[in-house]
């Protein structure tokens, strides 16, 4: 049997993102779970923000590309910073473009989400740790047909949980664990 495979994907562009350490470490946890682990850079995605007119005319490639990336992995890590109580608008257009049909699928095909299991998790300097957008994240995958683990990791007052680009907070680290190891093993089970 092929390893799991694991997309890995922060919300933040942000240089020197709490979120980018978050997902980091998250990759290795998987990594050390047995997954393969591909990281992805939504600043390194060429994409339009999602319009119809836009779509209708042509799917843009890196769109087209994004969608592929997801349907080729098992499973989903994503670390998302907290955006005035929701997710950031790049992560959620990089969603809402990759949930669109291509090549005559259906609407509701969904293919880079459906059965991929997905673990979220957030890091912000506030004592909440980003636990609002979180549970709008959770919704829009579960929206998508995603199955996401019902471990998730929201890390408070970042800037004390990281030491340089290690994640240094013990009970996070844990938790972190625990979860890329759930995804890695679901993931396996349900592909
Ligand atoms: C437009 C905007 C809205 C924000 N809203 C929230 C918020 O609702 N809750 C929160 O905890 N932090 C909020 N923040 C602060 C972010 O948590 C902080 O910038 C964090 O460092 C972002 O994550 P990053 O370091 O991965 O980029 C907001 C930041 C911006 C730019």
């Amino acid at each position: 049997m092929s390893a799991v495979r694991i997309l890995v994907i922060s919300g933040s562009l942000r240089e020197g993102s709490f979120n980018q350490r978050l997902a980091d470490q998250a990759a290795i946890f998987a990594q050390e779970a047995g997954a393969e682990v591909t990281s992805l850079k939504l600043d390194a995605v060429d994409l339009p923000l999602y319009t119809p007119s836009i779509e209708l005319n042509a799917f843009p490639e890196g769109a087209r590309r994004l969608k592929l990336s997801f349907a080729e992995h098992d499973g989903l890590l994503i670390a998302s910073p907290e955006h005035n109580g929701s997710i950031p608008s790049a992560l959620k257009n990089a969603i809402d473009w990759a949930s669109r049909p291509t090549g005559g699928e259906t609407p509701l095909a969904l293919t880079a989400f459906r059965g991929k299991v997905a673990g979220i998790m957030s890091a912000s300097p506030s004592p909440f740790g980003g636990l609002r957008g979180l549970m709008h994240l959770r919704q829009i995958l579960g929206t998508v047909q995603a199955l996401v683990v019902p471990e998730q990791v929201a890390v408070p007052f970042a800037e004390r949980a990281f030491q340089g680009s290690e994640l240094t907070d013990a009970m996070a680290r844990e938790v972190l664990a625990i979860m890329a190891q759930r995804v890695v093993t679901l993931a396996g089970v349900v592909r």
